[in-house]
């Protein structure tokens, strides 16, 4: 077996990547991560942690991973975070976001790829803000923009990371940074955003909570 930079096989590498962003989308968040001045970042939906190694590989001194299983959910093999939990960076903690957040610093760098039915991405964000986890600015990072509209004839569900990008562009009349295919297919898939200070973010997250919820809440979910 030829191994590789994780003490991976390459078949080992192959499952650790079917279930989670391939290698231009981490290409992306390593872009996104490096052209950022991260003090402290997370990523919400870890699988694997091929997000995690990008972010970290972008340059994060300290990023903090969530993800509800304890092993890879594509192959239980696998612990969850495979992919990173060799950087001394990363720190995994296993939950929601609510279930965690005591354990979670501020942050200035956030990847939201867990949950995509609507309301969890916004939802995610929004325990994250109303306990004093953000750090402004901050980089917003969306995972799967593509999944809503490439299936929106179907009636598809996971819009949630759409309809949160839907309402903080029309909230902050700007429109989130062009979504890239490292391929140059253009199949918009994620797409990042600077929130300041002088934007009320919370004001559009409630803005993204009136559009039907696709996933029935559970209000333990709510801080
Ligand atoms: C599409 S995968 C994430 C891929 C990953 N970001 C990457 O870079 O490869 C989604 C992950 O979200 C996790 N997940 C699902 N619902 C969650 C929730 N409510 N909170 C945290 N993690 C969740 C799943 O266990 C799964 O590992």
């Amino acid at each position: 077996m030829t191994s590789t930079p994780f003490g991976f096989s390459k078949e080992q590498i192959q499952i650790l990547k079917s279930g989670g962003i391939n290698d231009e989308m981490a290409s992306f968040l390593e872009w996104e991560a490096s052209t950022w001045s991260i003090s402290k970042s997370i990523e919400i939906g870890v699988a694997s942690g091929i997000g995690s190694n990008a972010i970290i590989k972008g340059g994060s001194p300290e990023h903090h991973g969530v993800d509800i299983n304890t092993r890879f959910y594509r192959d239980k093999n696998f612990p969850t975070g495979a992919l990173a939990l060799h950087h001394q960076a990363f720190y995994l903690h296993i939950g929601t976001v609510k279930d965690v957040i005591q354990e979670i610093p501020k942050v200035n760098f956030v990847y939201i790829d867990a949950d995509h039915r609507h309301p969890f991405p916004t939802l995610d964000l929004w325990n994250m803000e109303i306990t004093d986890h953000l750090e402004y600015p901050f980089k917003l990072i969306l995972d799967d923009i593509g999944l809503a509209i490439a299936y929106r004839k179907s009636g598809f569900p996971y819009r949630g990371p759409l309809i949160l990008k839907n309402a903080l562009e029309s909230h902050f009349h700007q429109e989130l940074s062009p979504e890239i295919d490292m391929r140059g297919i253009p199949w918009p898939n994620q797409c990042s955003f600077v929130v300041d200070n002088s934007r009320n973010l919370r004001e559009s997250l409630l803005q993204s909570f009136s559009f039907p919820f696709e996933a029935e809440l559970d209000p333990a979910q709510v801080l």
